[in-house]
């Protein structure tokens, strides 16, 4: 039997969904694939768009585990936030190879649709905004972007209401006997954490005798794992937008390259990256 003469219904394969839920149905693919509106004839802003797309469905992904991870190390369940945690980093993998895809377009041929953007730009992802602040990196200023869409900015704002993961993490650590710093503890959760000595050094006595701290320091990889893959993320936006635009300015209006490059300074668990350093 060749695969044309082969009928899968045979063997009970469904195919009636006149009155049943089916793949589509479920998936609401119809929402999904009717959502690719190019505004240009340009072959390649299809690429463009279903390339944003699919990193925004990856982001509400990463935003949904690192949500629960969170509320997991709040409750003291280490177990399934580390396995949370290893999966966003699998997320970030994948939203990393997909640079790979975009990289197919040339700078003439992004040329075609460009103006078409408008001022549009990854800038004002909400979703992207919403995972650096759930991480800790709380920039008020780019609430600004979003100020026009109530939901988005109440969604922000309720971030920045809560404590970040790595606080979390900090005061599991501190339940946990590691002694952090109250400062730290008692910190407006509305801005960036900073490194902080007494910190580092709690990490450090983590770091130096990883078999009676076995949990906190698996953990604390996890999340070094984690900002890894991120960094990554961010250097292959930057590659990629030099090698597309150049040094020429954001539709979103920043100076371009200059603002993603200021960008890979960002640390979101500076003392796990310090405690490197004085081991
Ligand atoms: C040819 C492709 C791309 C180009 C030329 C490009 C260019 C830029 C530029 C110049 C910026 C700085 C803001 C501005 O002035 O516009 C930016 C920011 C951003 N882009 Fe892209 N981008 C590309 C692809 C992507 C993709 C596929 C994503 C995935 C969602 C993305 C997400 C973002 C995000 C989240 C920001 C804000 C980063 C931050 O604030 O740290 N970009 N992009």
């Amino acid at each position: 039997m060749t695969s044309n003469d082969y009928d899968p219904t045979a063997e009970g394969a469904e195919t009636d969904f006149a009155r049943r839920m089916s793949y589509g149905d479920y998936l609401q693919l119809d929402a999904i694939l009717g959502a690719q509106h190019p505004l240009s004839d340009a072959h390649d802003e299809m690429l463009f768009i279903i390339q944003h797309q699919t990193s925004e469905l990856w982001m509400r992904l990463a935003i949904h585990e690192l949500s629960a991870a969170r509320r997991a190390i709040a409750r003291d369940e280490v177990s399934p936030a580390m396995k949370m945690l290893a999966r966003v980093s699998r997320i970030f993998e994948q939203l990393n190879s997909a640079w790979d895809v975009l990289r197919t377009m040339t700078p003439s041929e992004y040329t075609h649709f460009r103006s078409k953007l408008g001022q549009s730009s990854g800038f004002q992802s909400g979703q992207y905004r919403l995972i650096e602040y759930l991480l800790g990196n709380r920039n008020h200023a780019m609430l600004k972007p979003h100020a026009h869409d109530a939901e988005v900015t109440r969604l922000l704002e309720a971030e920045l209401a809560a404590p970040s993961l790595y606080d979390e993490v900090l005061r599991l650590a501190d339940r946990k006997g590691l002694t952090m710093p109250s400062a730290v503890l008692a910190r407006d959760v509305r801005e960036t954490h900073s490194l902080n000595e007494g910190v580092l050094q709690a990490w450090r006595r983590v770091y130096e005798a990883p078999e009676t701290h076995w949990m906190l320091y698996e953990l604390a990889e996890k999340l070094v794992d984690f900002e890894d893959y991120f960094r990554r993320w961010r250097f292959n936006h930057v590659t990629t937008v030099e090698r597309v635009i150049g040094f020429k300015r954001g539709t979103g209006g920043t100076g371009g390259v200059s603002y993603l490059k200021r960008m890979l300074e960002v640390e979101l668990f500076p003392e796990l990256w310090r405690v490197r350093t004085i081991l």
